[in-house]
């Protein structure tokens, strides 16, 4: 009552939110794998079973994005100038950037949430109207190399992360020079 605090609402990552998140992402992979390499004719009941649970996971984490806009159930919201930022000192070497968390991740996130949301989507569409079939195919085909680099993304900066830490340690020079 009469607080003059004017801090943004902090983002709380409790355990609750980020089960949330784990199960989401679990639930969305899968279901992604199976629906990718089920989209054949002979397959097409399990097809529709893993199409529809990508749906719906991607309907609930967007329902969860908007009801809590804070947090780390927020949806992504990439920053370009963060990203040109982190991407020239990533460039340049400097190991602070290469183990802070990369402004990169928000870009692949959104990309994924786009590209996997309109597959699975136009899917439900191609359901009832069969001229979306092709449109259908078409993106369900482009979401798996977007799949794909958001793995080799995750990768690629877990390993940049691991080079920092190596850096950070003195080395056995240091250590003796050390007082
Ligand atoms: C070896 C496989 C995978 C690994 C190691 C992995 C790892 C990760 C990690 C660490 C994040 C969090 C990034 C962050 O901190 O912002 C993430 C986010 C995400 N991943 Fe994956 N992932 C994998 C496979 C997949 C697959 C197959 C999909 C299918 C579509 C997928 C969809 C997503 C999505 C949509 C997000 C964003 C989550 C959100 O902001 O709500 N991932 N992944
Ligand atoms: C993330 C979710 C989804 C992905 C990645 C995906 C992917 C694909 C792919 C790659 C194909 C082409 C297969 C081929 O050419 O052999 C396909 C076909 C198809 N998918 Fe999906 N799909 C998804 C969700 C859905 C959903 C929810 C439905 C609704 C039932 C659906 C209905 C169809 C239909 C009707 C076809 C055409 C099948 C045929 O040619 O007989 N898809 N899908």
């Amino acid at each position: 009552m009469g607080s003059t605090d004017t801090r943004p609402p902090v983002a709380r990552r409790t355990p609750g939110r980020l089960l949330f998140l784990f199960a989401f992402h679990a639930a969305l992979s899968g279901a992604f794998i199976v629906a990718y390499l089920t989209g054949d004719e002979d397959t097409y009941a399990m097809h529709q079973f893993a199409g529809y649970t990508a749906l719906a996971a991607l309907a609930v984490r967007l329902l969860a994005g908007v009801l809590m806009p804070v947090g780390p159930l927020r949806l992504p919201r990439p920053a370009m100038a963060a990203t040109r930022d982190w991407l020239r000192r990533a460039a340049m070497g400097d190991a602070r950037a290469w183990g802070q968390r990369s402004p990169l991740l928000a870009w692949m996130a959104l990309a994924l949430l786009a590209v996997v949301g309109a597959a699975a989507l136009s899917g439900a569409v191609a359901d009832f109207v069969v001229p979306m079939e092709k449109l259908h195919e078409a993106l369900g085909e482009v979401s798996l190399p977007v799949v794909l680099a958001h793995v080799a993304l995750v990768a690629a900066l877990l390993g940049l992360k691991k080079a920092a830490g190596w850096r950070a340690r003195p080395t056995p020079r240091q250590e003796v020079i050390a007082p």
